[in-house]
């Protein structure tokens, strides 16, 4: 179960080149599973015991889960469709020298630059098609190696391995061909999409390492892939949605875009997305604004966003007592100064609901002298404000294109998450009660 659940999941990055393509290769599953298709733009009408999803903006996505019984609360896991990459600008060629044509790129967050030399490339994205009067969206993936981001020679940077200072224009620009590709970068996206290359107005473009996903190690315990995080908690979050939620509760799956840049954007996590659809279910329930804040007031959310594990040459960057390894199990993330909502009551939720699900779970904190990363959780919680956890599962490399996890871990986590939306959390007066 633990190598099946692995290999479905580099199956699903492998559809997933950018957050476009999860978006929809998480519609297609859902789909697939009987959830019916909603539209911000149109009216909605929910029914108990329905399944539903919206998307905004193509690439960030709400799922959720009504139950039969009357409602009394949201249970939300969030994680994020986005990861580090290259985006391609407007007039992307560059000719060079007279004899290459490269790609015009800049950085979509912040990655390890080292990892994306001397590996076979592609662009993915979306492109919007023009036909008639109609401006529409399409998924882009050319889907062959095309590109290549070489590296200097040893010999003409003899000092490269004490350290080298990356300059993104200069050293981050992948080779497209020689001087007969100048001009043909949009001919080969229109060619894909099967359209003239005037009728393309607009693309959000992104280079994609094509190395697939693979596992390794003594006894098969590593796997490595491109975009672990955070497609490797997205996927967990949609497993454990499809495999059922609790009587009482909303269940509710979010994949949101622009996690690696902030979030602020009307698709992020820092958006009304969320709440615009948390109110609309409310409402489309017929219930009061009273009873949707004693929903959000009695809700739980884990915010899922991968963690950490500790580094075998770098032992000294873990905390000397928070120590996170693969395949020991989800990670719960605590961060005095809030950057992790997690706190005790939540981390005791999350803590049970692994226990119940007969899975281990584990502790991050930053070591008090490296600040650590921000996710989801709290900017979220800045809209639509409950008990939360931070959780997410160990990993090395983060931010490189070629990240590495646990082959136990995935299975673990989708445990854990199907716990959550098949327990009822309730708050009363004298505590959190999980039945
Ligand atoms: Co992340």
């Amino acid at each position: 179960m633990f190598e099946t659940t692995t290999r479905n999941l580099i199956r699903f990055i492998q559809d997933c080149p950018t957050c476009y393509h999860a978006a929809a290769a998480i519609s297609d599953i859902l789909e697939a599973h009987g959830f019916t298709r909603l539209r911000e733009t149109d009216a909605w009408k929910l029914e108990p015991g329905g399944t539903y999803y919206t998307v905004r903006s193509d690439s960030s996505l709400i799922a959720f889960r009504i139950p039969e019984s009357e409602m009394k609360n949201f249970q939300i896991i969030a994680s994020h469709s986005d990861s580090p990459s290259f985006k391609v600008k407007e007039n992307e060629e560059l000719s060079v020298d007279g004899h290459y044509t490269e790609l015009n790129v800049e950085k979509y967050g912040g990655m390890l630059f080292a990892p994306w030399f001397d590996r076979p490339l592609s662009v993915a994205g979306r492109a919007v098609v023009r036909s008639g009067n109609m401006l529409a969206a399409r998924l882009v993936n050319i889907d062959r190696d095309l590109l290549m981001i070489p590296n200097v020679a040893i010999h003409m940077n003899r000092e490269v391995n004490e350290g080298y200072k990356y300059h993104p224009q200069k050293d981050m620009i992948p080779l497209l061909g020689d001087e007969t590709a100048k001009g043909g970068f949009r001919k080969l996206i229109a060619e894909s999409l099967q359209v003239s290359p005037d009728d393309i107005l607009g693309t959000d473009l992104f280079l994609y390492n094509r190395v697939p996903g693979t596992i390794w190690g003594a006894a098969g315990e590593y796997f490595s892939s491109a975009r672990l995080d955070d497609l490797q908690c997205a996927y967990a979050s949609v497993q454990a949605l499809l495999a059922g939620g609790n009587e009482h509760s909303v269940c509710v799956c979010c994949v949101f875009d622009n996690e690696e840049v902030g979030s602020t954007t009307k698709q992020g996590a820092d958006s009304s997305f969320l709440q615009d659809v948390l109110t609309r279910i409310n409402s489309c329930l017929g219930r009061t604004q009273e009873q949707y804040q004693m929903a959000v007031a009695s809700g739980f959310m884990l915010s899922a966003d991968n963690a950490h594990a500790v580094h075998p040459h770098h032992l000294d960057k873990a905390d000397p007592t928070n120590r996170p390894y693969m395949n020991h199990g989800p990670v719960i993330k605590f961060n005095a100064n809030q950057k992790y909502t997690t706190d005790a009551v939540s981390g005791a939720v999350f803590r049970s609901l692994c226990e119940m699900a007969g899975v281990p779970c584990q502790t991050y904190a930053n070591h008090s002298d490296i600040p650590g990363g921000s996710t989801l959780g709290n900017i979220s919680n800045a809209h639509v404000s409950l008990n939360t956890a931070d959780i997410g599962l160990a990993q090395l490399a983060m931010h490189s294109p070629y990240e590495t996890a646990g082959t136990k871990d995935t299975w673990y986590m989708i445990q854990a998450m199907q716990a959550f939306y098949q327990t009822h959390i309730s708050f009363t007066e004298k505590g959190c009660c999980l039945n």
